[in-house]
């Protein structure tokens, strides 16, 4: 597996946020909606990887993109490469959402940097109904608007101030559009909180869900245990690994520390 990979193209989508397109004829063949890619950053630790979601894959240019929000070192580190850098990238890396033919009517919640995932979700799941949901902080956090209309029939945005969209979270969002139409199945990514509350809704309404969780990782392949969550078996639970079991779980599944 070749681990070295060419930046193609670099956008700036807010101030601190940023579209990295990556040359990798593999990953973009066999990557699916879902999955991540684990990315050397180099800066003063040449050893940090950091996961990123496949945001969009382009199959035919061999590409895909990730957004990448700027956290803290290794964020910040990526921010610096430029177009035609090399790359070092393991993946595609984790499990993926479900995409079935009987969910015919399909909606994502996506918040902050939760909305990456879904773009590629979106644009391959054969639904024919899609309703997108994302909620930001504020007016200058919202990413990628026209790109998720593109994928969606209907699209709304939640942001925390008011300052554009709704306000408020957008769970709220998700409770009102499940009030006015069925809906087969939910996909939802965003702060732990969010997600949680999501999950709630979605129980209450007996909606099938998934969730793509963002813990921190380490080896990014199973073999450091940092990414451990909790997962409810039949009566009782057990820890699974983000990277390896999840990062998609079955809503209902997790059991959500905050
Ligand atoms: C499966 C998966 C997919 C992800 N996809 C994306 C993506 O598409 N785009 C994107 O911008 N980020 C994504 N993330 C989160 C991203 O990996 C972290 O933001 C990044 O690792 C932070 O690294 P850092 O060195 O810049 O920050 P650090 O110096 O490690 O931490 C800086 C701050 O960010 C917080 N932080 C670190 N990791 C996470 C995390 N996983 N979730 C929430 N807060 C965190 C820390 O608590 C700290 O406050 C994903 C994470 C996972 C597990
Ligand atoms: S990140 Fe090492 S086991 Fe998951």
């Amino acid at each position: 597996m070749n681990l070295i990979h060419r930046v193609g193209a670099i956008n700036q989508l807010n101030e601190d946020t940023f579209l990295m397109t990556i040359e990798a004829p593999e990953i973009a063949a066999t990557g699916k909606p879902g999955q991540f890619v684990n990315v050397k950053c180099g800066g003063t630790d040449a050893y940090l990887r950091r996961p990123f979601s496949l945001c969009r894959i382009d199959r035919e240019r061999g590409t895909f993109d990730i957004g990448v929000q700027i956290r803290g070192r290794g964020t910040e580190a990526l921010s610096r490469f430029c177009e035609n850098n090399p790359i070092d990238i393991i993946g595609p890396l984790g499990n993926g959402f479900s995409l079935n033919r009987e969910d015919r009517r399909i909606a994502v919640v996506g918040g902050g940097i939760g909305v990456f995932p879904l773009l590629q979700l979106l644009r391959e799941h054969p639904a024919s109904e899609k309703l997108t949901l994302l909620g930001f902080r504020n007016r200058n956090q919202v990413v990628l608007e026209q790109s998720f209309q593109k994928e969606s029939n209907e699209i709304a945005i939640a942001t925390d101030d008011g300052s554009y969209g709704a306000r408020g979270f957008v769970t709220a969002l998700l409770e009102r559009k499940l009030e006015e139409r069925p809906i087969d199945r939910v996909f939802i990514c965003g702060p732990t909180p969010m997600m949680k509350h999501a999950v709630e809704i979605c129980k209450a309404k007996s909606i099938p869900c998934e969730v793509s969780l963002e813990e921190r990782m380490g080896c990014g392949i199973g073999a450091c245990l940092v990414c451990a969550c909790k997962v409810r078996l039949s009566d009782d639970w057990d820890y699974a690994h983000v990277c390896k079991d999840g990062p998609v779980f079955s809503g209902e599944s997790v059991v959500f520390q905050e």
